[in-house]
């Protein structure tokens, strides 16, 4: 019998997912993304070129591999169809690489001026979404309205994406938004579709299950992080799919008990991008230096990420959830120079401090309460072995290890695949 390790964020996204789906890819025989669609913007560079990967697993790239888009994902195929274009462009017949489940949902072009209308009508309050119209996806999904891709090959398919379009409209409507560009898109979209047509829809939990059942091993690929999670996160300043390890399950049709490994994925600080709270944000220049050494602009919008200090009790928190069994630490070298390095490791609200995150983190007043740490000096980009890490890192680790009791397992000290060094 194969297994499923799970690998996923356990921050607000970006904590470098891509890089190190790829560079753990050749232990596996298959890498399965389970939710979310083109929020996503995951980030792989090897042989000094860099790709960005929106809808298709970051197993793509590596020989015998085969990359499965989940049911829990949504696709909109407009951009699926371009990420697969730039691909085959680097020689790679990236079709022949994909499988993708005939219970993925679609992301339509009226799912996308949806999400525009109601983050216009929120005005201050607004999520800062992606704009991919994610939310607006799993909504039609979740109230039963949703369009699937084996949908596409059935009779009627044209009137039940009119069906839908139209209702859209009449929100639409009530929104006031202008949508007089949709013939175009949607003409656009339909193209797409065809394209779609072409490539292999199958019953992807089916397919996993008879994988694993020879002895295949699949690595389940998160997207987004634990603290956008629809039920855990930071509510409503979240994303709408499940992006802890149990959506794995829901989102490949596998059973809890075939998951091994949970694999988490941190930033040695921490960033976000989009509105809502973020207790060791950092709005002075040692922010900006951050932002600007570890190019925290976003992957799929180019936004600037707000950056801030490593924060244990959302660590914690979502070390919890997940169940995660080892971590890999990225990004150590971005702080490479800074004397001191806090790190939050408890929260004092409303005057009391406590070592969990509170109900709201929106309308509570958090202190974060820090441990200071010695930084370290060197640059640590070209180390390749542990036993060259300055003392400073070393212990940095040791100290999250000790206040985590999950081991790190794995440092990244770069954004090349070979910037990597396992513990
Ligand atoms: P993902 O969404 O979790 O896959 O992460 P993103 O790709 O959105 O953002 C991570 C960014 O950090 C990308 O630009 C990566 O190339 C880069 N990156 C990943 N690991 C490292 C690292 O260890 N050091 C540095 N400096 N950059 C890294
Ligand atoms: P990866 O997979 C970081 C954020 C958006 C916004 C909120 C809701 O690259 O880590 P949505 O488009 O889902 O309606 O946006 O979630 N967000 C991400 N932030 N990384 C991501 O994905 C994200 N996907 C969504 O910025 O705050
Ligand atoms: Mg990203």
């Amino acid at each position: 019998m194969g297994k499923v390790d799970v690998l996923l964020g356990l921050q607000w996204g970006d904590e470098g997912k891509g890089k190190i789906v790829d560079v753990v890819t050749p232990g596996y025989d298959i890498v399965a993304r389970f939710q979310g669609g083109p929020n996503a913007g995951h980030t792989l560079e090897f042989n000094g070129k860099k790709y960005v990967l929106h809808t298709i697993p970051s197993g793509i790239f590596r020989d015998g591999i085969i990359n499965v888009i989940g049911n829990g994902v949504v696709i909109d195929p407009v951009i699926f169809q371009k990420e697969i274009k730039a691909i085959e462009n680097e020689g790679i017949k990236a079709a022949e690489r994909l499988k993708i489940s005939s219970k993925s949902h679609l992301i339509l072009p009226t799912h996308r001026l949806l999400d525009a209308a109601s983050e216009a009508a929120k005005g201050s309050a607004k999520i800062g979404s992606t704009l991919k119209g994610i939310g607006p996806t799993y909504m039609d999904k979740t109230g039963r309205n949703g369009i699937r891709i084996g949908d596409i090959f059935e009779q009627g398919f044209k009137e039940k994406i009119n069906f839908l379009v139209d209702k859209h409209k009449q929100m639409l409507d009530f929104h006031k938004f202008d949508y007089s560009e949709l013939p175009a898109l949607l003409e656009t979209w339909f193209e797409a579709i065809e394209q779609l047509k072409t490539l292999p829809v199958i019953n992807s939990e089916y397919q996993l299950n008879n994988w694993l059942s020879e002895g295949k091993n699949i690595l389940a690929e998160g997207a987004q992080g634990s603290l956008l999670d629809i039920d855990f996160g930071t509510y409503p300043f979240v994303t709408s799919s499940s992006t802890m390890c149990a959506g794995a399950c829901t989102g490949l049709g596998i059973a809890p008990s075939k998951i091994d490994e949970v694999i988490g994925i941190f930033k040695a600080y921490s960033t976000r991008v989009g509105s809502g709270p973020f207790p060791t944000e950092l709005l002075d220049q040692t922010g900006e230096n951050i932002r600007q050494v570890g190019r925290e602009f976003g992957s799929t919008t180019g936004r600037p990420r707000r950056c801030g200090w490593l924060d244990l009790p959302a660590l914690n928190y979502a070390i919890m959830i997940n169940g995660v069994t080892k971590m890999m630490m990225m990004k150590a070298d971005v702080l490479s120079g800074l004397d001191t390095l806090n790190v939050c490791t408890s929260y004092n609200v409303d005057g009391k401090s406590q070592p969990e995150i509170p109900y709201d983190m929106n309308v509570a007043t958090i202190k974060p309460e820090y441990q200071n740490l010695k930084g370290w000096k060197q640059d640590l980009t070209q180390i390749t072995s542990e036993t060259d890490f300055p003392e400073e890192l070393s212990s940095y680790i040791r100290f999250i290890e000790e206040n985590t009791k999950v081991p790190v397992a794995l440092v990244s000290l770069g954004p090349d695949r070979k910037q990597t060094v396992i513990r």
